[in-house]
């Protein structure tokens, strides 16, 4: 069985996000209720589910596919830049619309500015969402990124899955394709990749490696 897991089980929904805390999923769950919008940094590790729960958030607000402004912090290189993101132009005036949406979705993927003007830019823009807009960030450079902007949001960790968290939507995966695995040498594989590296891309992997071998146990048998 050659299958992508990733592409074929990653959670749809925030009812399918493996939460790797109780502290993450109090906050997500307070997010997706639409009432919040001061601005929110998900930091953690690669692979730990940032830039999923960024783009699960707003769908769970708008209870359906949301329309997000989605970018890669990197491609932000002036000021305005960023306050074209946040649709205004360089008199500030608003000029975009939520389009019947809860929020304006401002999604930035690989946080890290350190250059001031930009900084302050953004300062201006978090200062100015008129309740209507929603940034989230994902980093995994937290350290580096500027007080003012973290004072401006709400900071979370998201850490890797536990393999006792992952497990259950390991075993779903397992139930879906219709392969018999033992439960106990399935939890013993997320151990061992978990004890060599704490990252969720890696729980998927793993699992597409036992499904080959399944393969290749078909084809010998
Ligand atoms: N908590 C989770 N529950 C289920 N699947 C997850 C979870 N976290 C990550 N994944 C899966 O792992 C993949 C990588 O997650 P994601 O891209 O969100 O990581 P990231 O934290 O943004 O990593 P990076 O720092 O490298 O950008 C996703 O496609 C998703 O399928
Ligand atoms: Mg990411």
């Amino acid at each position: 069985m050659f299958i992508n897991t990733r592409d074929k089980y990653s959670p749809k929904s925030l009812a399918e996000f493996v939460y790797p805390s109780s502290e993450v999923e109090e906050l997500a769950t307070a997010y997706a209720s639409g009432n919040i919008d001061t601005p929110l940094i998900l930091h953690g590790s690669s692979g730990s589910g940032k830039s999923l729960l960024q783009q699960l958030i707003p769908n769970a607000i708008e209870n359906s596919k949301a329309l997000v402004n989605d970018v890669k912090c990197a491609d932000l290189k002036s000021a305005s830049d960023i306050h074209n993101l946040y649709g205004r132009n360089k008199h500030f005036n608003r000029t975009f619309t939520c389009d019947g949406q809860r929020f304006n979705y401002i999604i930035i993927e690989e946080f890290s500015i350190t250059n001031k003007l930009l900084v302050d830019a953004f300062k201006i823009e978090l200062d100015k969402t008129l309740g209507t807009d929603l940034t989230i960030f994902s980093t995994n450079r937290f350290s580096e990124i500027d007080g003012g902007i973290r004072s401006r949001c709400e900071e979370i960790e998201v850490k890797p899955c536990s393999p006792s968290a992952f497990f259950p939507h390991a075993k779903r995966m397992f139930d879906a394709e219709g392969v018999a695995f033992d439960d106990s040498v399935l939890m013993k594989c997320l151990e061992v990749t978990y004890a060599l590296n704490q990252d969720n891309r890696k729980y998927y992997q793993a699992i597409d490696k036992i499904f080959r071998s399944f393969s290749k146990i078909k084809q010998t048998n």
